[in-house]
């Protein structure tokens, strides 16, 4: 039974943002490195250049992003905690001013009436740890379950709907195998070796988090509906669903990871991996779950390309899995994301008959190039459209029978974007690049007229 999730008649509403992108202030108040600083700084690894040193310097303007929430008429916002703000070294002395900007968010928030859900683990990880190891190494699990047992019971009190990790999947095989985020490593199948360290964090995490009385545990995945274009070999399709899906599910659910995922990642067969009992602890550990969706995959048999187009940044991202490449259909979004309600709405359903929990969509929403502008506002009718379109994919798996709670738009703010750098907006407020000034665009209105009713 959780107590503290959204449990109304209709659908809450919420915005998101993650830390290292929308803080900044990466050096202040006795902050350490983060494996995102360290990646940004890699030349070529961000598609401007560019960094989360600025970002949207949220550390300092916080209290008007709160109000730019409760003014959305949003009653919730997901945010992220920075494990560097709390322990710069990823173990030992825990900061007290990093604890201190979160106090200070938090109740900004609820002095607004917005209700904060937060995420421990938004992949900036303390350099220290990744240069021990990072995920690929136990003792990262364990040092997760601490530092986030600091944090929750700092802000326990007010902050009652917890996330350990946000997408475990790009963690570990984005940042592992594929190389595209941080750590930009290229680890083929050792990545699995990440996945499976991050649920165990998740699963100590969560007992340590029940026994000091939550009840409002959960992980945010990105799970995606899989599609496979004609011609794809069942084996590749279903190992896609495996790495993508299954992983997380799976042990959440069975407490075992099954054959078809041990077949295109025999690591974790390893009893040297998944150590007795590490399973069982995952098992049942969520007391509901997060969902972001962008977009669906559509896995396809490779096919040679003579032109030299550019390659799908996930292709790496599966290891073991026999080569595919990913098909994109149109309509897509500016960073080349395929629109396709109908797919949350599957996944949704899907993913509820699989796990019986509760669900929040924790992210979707849409990044478009918002190039026309009157009177200094965006007119972003294709971002309006798409939030439109997913929100009443939404209420229609929920007419169908899910027990889904909740709606987290992604994002308020234009922010860093990852690899992308600033090249590619999601925000339904502009933020101003050299000022950061936030002006709300159509989209934002849209929504808090839909709010009022
Ligand atoms: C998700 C991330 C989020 C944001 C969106 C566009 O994968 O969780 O931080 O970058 O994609």
């Amino acid at each position: 039974m959780t107590l503290n999730l959204p449990d109304g008649p209709t659908l809450a509403f919420g915005a998101a943002t993650a830390s290292y992108q929308i803080e900044g202030a990466t050096t202040e108040d006795g902050r350490g490195v983060s494996i995102w600083d360290t990646f940004a700084a890699t030349p070529g690894a961000i598609r401007d250049g560019k960094d989360g040193s600025i970002a949207c310097d949220s550390y300092h303007r916080y209290a008007e992003d709160a109000a730019l929430v409760a003014d959305l008429g949003v009653g919730w916002y997901r945010f992220s905690v920075a494990w560097p703000r709390i322990i710069p070294t990823g173990t030992g002395a825990v900061e007290p001013r990093g604890l201190a900007y979160y106090d200070r968010l938090v109740d900004s928030l609820l002095e607004r009436g917005v209700t904060p859900t937060g995420t421990f683990y938004h992949w900036d990880l303390p350099q220290a740890l990744e240069d021990a190891g990072g995920w690929l190494h136990r003792d990262t699990a364990y040092a997760f379950a601490d530092y986030a047992m600091v944090v929750h019971e700092r802000l326990g009190d007010r902050v009652k709907v917890w996330a350990t990790h946000n997408e475990p999947w790009c963690a570990a095989y984005l940042g592992y195998a594929a190389g595209v985020h941080a750590p930009g490593r290229r680890e083929g199948g050792d990545a699995h070796r990440a996945a499976h360290h991050l649920m165990l964090g998740h699963g100590l995490a969560a007992q340590a988090l029940h026994a000091a009385g939550s009840r409002d545990v959960g992980i945010v995945l990105n799970l995606a509906p899989i599609w496979p274009e004609p011609g794809t070999p069942a084996s590749a399709a279903d190992g896609v669903d495996a790495v993508r899906n299954r992983v997380w599910l799976d042990p959440l659910v069975d407490g075992a990871y099954d054959e078809g995922l041990l077949r295109v990642a025999p690591e974790l067969a390893s009893a040297e991996l998944v150590r007795e009992g590490d399973l069982d602890l995952v098992k049942g550990s969520a007391d509901w779950l997060g969902v972001n969706y962008y977009t669906p995959v559509r896995p396809g048999p490779v096919v040679a390309t003579p032109d030299g187009e550019e390659r799908h940044p996930e292709t790496d991202a599966y290891p073991g899995v026999e080569p595919v490449t990913f098909h994109v259909q149109e309509p897509r979004t500016h960073i080349g994301w395929e629109v396709e309600p109908a797919g949350l709405e599957e996944l949704l359903v899907d993913t509820f008959k699989r796990t019986g929990l509760p669900l929040m969509v924790t992210e979707n929403g849409a990044a478009y190039a918002d190039d026309h502008v009157v009177d200094g506002v965006v007119q972003d009718e294709d971002r309006r459209a798409y939030l439109e379109s997913h929100i009443a994919a939404t209420e229609s798996a929920r007419e169908a029978g899910a027990d889904i709670r909740g709606y987290i738009v992604w994002t308020l703010l234009d922010n860093f974007e990852w690899a992308e750098g600033y090249t590619k907006n999601f925000g339904i407020v502009r933020v101003d690049p050299v000022t950061q000034d936030r002006t709300p665009k159509a989209s934002y209105r849209w929504l808090q007229e839909r709010l009022k009713g």
